[in-house]
């Protein structure tokens, strides 16, 4: 959602955010983070990443373990196919899980899970490098080896950062579905990554129902997915499914055999990890690839340094496995760094609108890191559910997603914080794999702001043309500079890797988000420049959507644009024609918002359908959803030239 230049909260509030000042107030952190955070001396940071940015990363890359030192920390002779840590030799499991096995972190929690049922398991960095051993060996058994593809569609418990990391182990490269997607979603995806096998649960629960993921897999394998050799089944809900002999097994059973366990692969630096399809601007998903060792030093050193971490950390990230945020932040990074996680399966309001901090205090969480979809929704159940609550453990807060919107950050900073937690707004994707525009906890921060590109990164507001444009401008979001986490490609598409990212502005990196920059340098992020969505932080394109409307027998075509929303931050809005013979009706646009669902999964809900007998189009056709947009909204076109009609 564009963040304007002065938002003011219109309504009156009864905090003290009543009076919000101007975005040049300064919020400086707690006397604690200035004197004495992994950063405190920031401003040495940024100069040494500047100077020498190789030699910034370099030094990360030494906290990590290489069976190989690498020749070249970065190589950029074929760029922007970019190489970090070239001829060297490391697994991204190890310098996760392997490594702690020899000190004390071994019988640390690595998570502390919680069910929605508020059931709760503690798994230390040894019983989790026990289990994933046992799966890797379980896997083995199967037959997959090094570069194979393995896909997963499992709620939060445990066991999917156990098949992640097995798979990571054995040099095997994962493709996390996020669990909200459709059957047909998950074909796609298996389809395009050719997956040897697909690994799921009997069920999860959400607001005390029971979803039977197992069900979703087997429409996604009977309609299609021919790659597929087995499923594995980890008994979770304990819900009635029924198991396709030869095909589908339990993985309790996999991993009760006394097998040999395979050794960790030893993997160059640039080989795959792990495939995150995501969506673009187009009806197909993206395959987001990203490698062992630029990977887990851009991950590891971020973390570190922006969310101060502390061995006696309890660190909540509240995301899901299934995105981005889930592969970087709740399983590589925290076990890189060696805290303990928490992880819980259910959602923050439920079965009282006060979970989430009733958790935090009984955790004793120490960072926590949402997303401000969240924080809104909060802010609207109103202060009691916070101040019911001990928060006092709490030291420092994050923010991901989408723009954090100065009334919700101030919310997040009194409320939650108490005033005394630096509020870390990180800017990232799943293509940069790490923090991009992020503060560093001793920083004075502005509200609603991500703060300055992380060291050794540069970051940059552009027109079309590529040029700078001056502060209090906006435009497009680029990076001028490679950094280790930067996605290798996408997945047997390394054409369209060039396209989208490189060739639009030539010789950066274009992000497909607006910005801009004040007089102090401050980045303010304002929302996504090309079509793609943000529903309570959920990346989801409107191609995708309308694609799944067009699959309806009784449309003939479909534009999709997003609107603001003042908790979701962007809900989708459909435009339909239908084919003729078919008569617009309540009851149809509910049904087409079912078929949406059945589509692209639960968490594709599209607010509106409404059915229009013309589309503004091009001369060649294209729908100008630019168009549709500002006519909902009252805005300014801008340039109609094309338009048709
Ligand atoms: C948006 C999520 C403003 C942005 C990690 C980006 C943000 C897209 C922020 C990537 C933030 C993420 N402030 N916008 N702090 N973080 N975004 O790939 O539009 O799911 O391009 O990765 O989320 O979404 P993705």
């Amino acid at each position: 959602m564009p963040e304007e230049k002065n938002s003011q909260p219109k309504e009156k509030e009864e905090s003290t955010t009543e009076v919000l000042l101007s975005e040049d107030t300064l919020y400086n952190a707690p006397e604690l983070f200035a004197r004495n955070a992994r950063a405190s001396d920031f401003e040495a940071l940024y100069r040494r990443a500047e100077a020498d940015p190789e030699g910034f990363w370099a030094d990360f890359a030494s906290e990590l373990p290489w069976k190989k030192k690498w020749k070249k920390v970065l190589d950029d002779s074929k760029k922007p196919f970019y190489s970090w840590f070239a001829g060297g030799k490391t697994n991204l499991y190890t310098a996760a899980v392997e490594r702690h096995q020899a000190t004390a972190v071994k019988d640390k929690a690595a998570f502390i899970w919680e069910g929605e049922n508020g059931d709760t398991r503690t798994i230390t960095y040894g019983q989790l490098h026990e289990t994933v051993n046992k799966f890797s060996a379980g896997l083995r058994s199967l037959n997959l080896n090094k570069g194979d593809r393995v896909a997963i569609y499992m709620p939060n418990i445990p066991e999917v950062a156990v098949a992640m990391l097995a798979c990571v182990k054995m040099g095997i490269v994962h493709s996390v579905v996020y669990a909200g997607f459709s059957a047909q979603a998950i074909q796609k995806r298996v389809e395009d990554a050719e997956a040897k096998v697909i690994i799921t649960t009997d069920g999860s629960f959400r607001r005390g129902k029971t979803l039977s993921l197992k069900e979703v897999v087997d429409q996604a394998l009977s309609a299609g997915c021919p790659s597929i050799q087995h499923s594995i089944i980890v008994q979770h809900a304990k819900n009635p499914v029924t198991m396709k002999e030869g095909r589908d097994l339990w993985y309790h059973e996999l991993i009760a055999q006394d097998l040999p366990v395979p050794d960790t692969e030893v993997m160059d630096s640039e080989d795959p990890a792990f495939i995150l399809y995501t969506s673009g601007t187009t009806g197909t998903p993206k395959g987001v690839v990203h490698s062992h060792g630029g990977y887990m030093v851009g991950v590891y050193t971020t973390l570190k340094l922006v969310f101060d971490l502390r061995e006696s950390d309890v660190y909540w990230c509240t995301a899901d496995p299934g995105w981005i945020t889930g592969h970087s932040y709740i399983v590589y990074g925290p076990l890189m760094n060696g805290v303990t996680s928490l992880l819980f399966e259910g959602v923050p309001d439920y079965p009282k609108t006060d979970r989430i901090w009733e958790m935090v205090e009984r955790h004793h969480v120490t960072i926590l890191y949402t997303a401000p979809t969240l924080i809104r929704m909060m802010a609207k159940y109103g202060e009691a559910g916070v101040k019911a609550h001990d928060l006092s453990c709490l030291r420092l807060l994050g923010s991901v997603g989408e723009p954090i919107n100065p009334k919700a950050w101030l919310w997040y900073y009194e409320h939650v914080g108490n005033k005394r937690c630096p509020i870390m707004d990180t800017w990232w994707q799943t293509e940069t794999g790490m923090f991009m525009i992020c503060p560093l906890p001793p920083v004075p921060l502005k509200a609603g702001s991500a703060y300055k590109p992380f060291p050794g990164i540069i970051a940059d507001v552009v027109d079309k043309t590529g040029k700078s444009v001056p502060p209090g401008k906006g435009g497009f979001l680029v990076i001028k500079n490679s950094w280790p986490a930067q996605l290798k490609t996408l997945f047997r598409n390394p054409q369209r890797y060039l396209e989208t990212y490189f060739e639009k502005i030539p010789g950066v990196y274009l992000t497909g988000d607006m910005a801009r920059r004040d007089k102090d340098g401050y980045f303010w992020i304002q929302g996504r420049s090309d079509d793609v969505l943000k529903i309570a932080g959920h990346r989801l394109s409107n191609a995708e959507i309308e694609s799944a409307i067009v699959s309806h027998p009784a449309v003939s075509e479909a534009g999709v644009i997003g609107k603001p929303d003042p908790v979701k931050g962007e809900v989708a809005k459909a435009f339909v024609i239908l084919k003729s013979g078919f008569a617009p009706s309540p009851e149809l646009s509910q049904e087409i918002r079912q078929h949406i669902r059945k589509t692209i999964g639960p968490l594709a809900v599209t607010d509106e359908v409404v059915f229009v007998s013309k589309l503004p189009k091009t001369r060649s056709g294209k729908i100008m959803r630019r168009v549709l947009r500002a006519q909902e909204l009252g805005e300014d076109p801008g340039d109609t030239s094309t338009l048709e009609d």
